[in-house]
């Protein structure tokens, strides 16, 4: 069976106000963008990746990719369009029922263990799923003027993490549906949903970290680090 894999890493990271897009800060002397492909490619050395960059980026080395069989895709303004973009392109090879992992590249702390354990769950389901962890805070939501105006009972909130992962077929038309309804969806998950499906929730690591602020660079190289010992 094929297994596709979607790695958006076409968005400039304007949060981490860095002089360069998150993916290509360095990690322990390589990319952000290098290790994540390392531990996708651990996990599922056969899978067929399909890369969502910029088409301006002039920092994108292919030497990073491990993959035998790889593709750059262009990416689009937002990720659901980078990874429509990514479905169009490999539209003529994909079967409808292939299914396909989107992981986000500035999550380079993913483990092999939970990359692996996500495939297998999904392997019989008939939606998909993602990696999330249960929320450990207290929730607030803020009256737009930074005081609380409620707080949301955390029991039953989750995190969504990556890998997402669905059927080519379902995905391909979650995303279109989004895109032409123009709401915002911040994963695929959520495109999913919306024709009214329940994803699964895999249970993932906590640890795995979307690099998104300046702390957080620190933080995945000292989770890295742990990981290894
Ligand atoms: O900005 P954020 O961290 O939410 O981005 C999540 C992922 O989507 C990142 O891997 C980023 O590179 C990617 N992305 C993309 N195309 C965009 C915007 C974000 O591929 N237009």
């Amino acid at each position: 069976e094929t297994l596709w894999l979607v790695v958006p890493a076409a968005g400039q990271g304007r949060r981490m106000g860095a002089d360069r897009p998150k993916q290509y800060l360095e990690l322990d002397g390589r990319p952000v963008l290098a290790h994540t492909l390392a531990r996708l490619h651990a996990a599922f050395p056969g899978a067929r990746l399909c890369l969502c960059l910029d088409p301006d980026d002039d920092r994108f080395e292919p030497a990073w990719v491990p993959f035998a069989e790889w593709r750059r895709v262009t990416g689009g303004a937002e990720r659901v369009d980078s990874v429509a973009n990514a479905l169009a392109a490999i539209a003529a090879e994909a079967g409808d029922d292939d299914l396909v992992l989107v992981h986000d590249v500035a999550r380079p702390c993913v483990t092999v263990a939970d990359l692996q354990r996500l495939r297998a769950a999904l392997t019989d389901d008939p939606v998909g799923g993602l990696l999330a962890a249960p929320v450990a805070d207290t929730m607030k939501r803020d009256d737009g003027a930074e005081r609380v105006a409620s707080t949301e009972p955390r029991a039953g909130l989750w995190h969504a993490l990556t890998p997402q992962g669905f059927r080519f077929g379902l995905l391909r038309r979650a995303l279109a549906a989004a895109l032409e309804a123009g709401v915002t969806v911040t994963d695929e998950a959520s495109a999913v949903e919306a024709l009214g499906l329940a994803p699964r929730l895999v249970s993932g690591r906590r640890d795995n970290l979307k690099i998104t602020h300046p702390e957080d660079l620190a933080l995945a190289g000292q989770i890295l680090a742990a990981q290894r010992a």
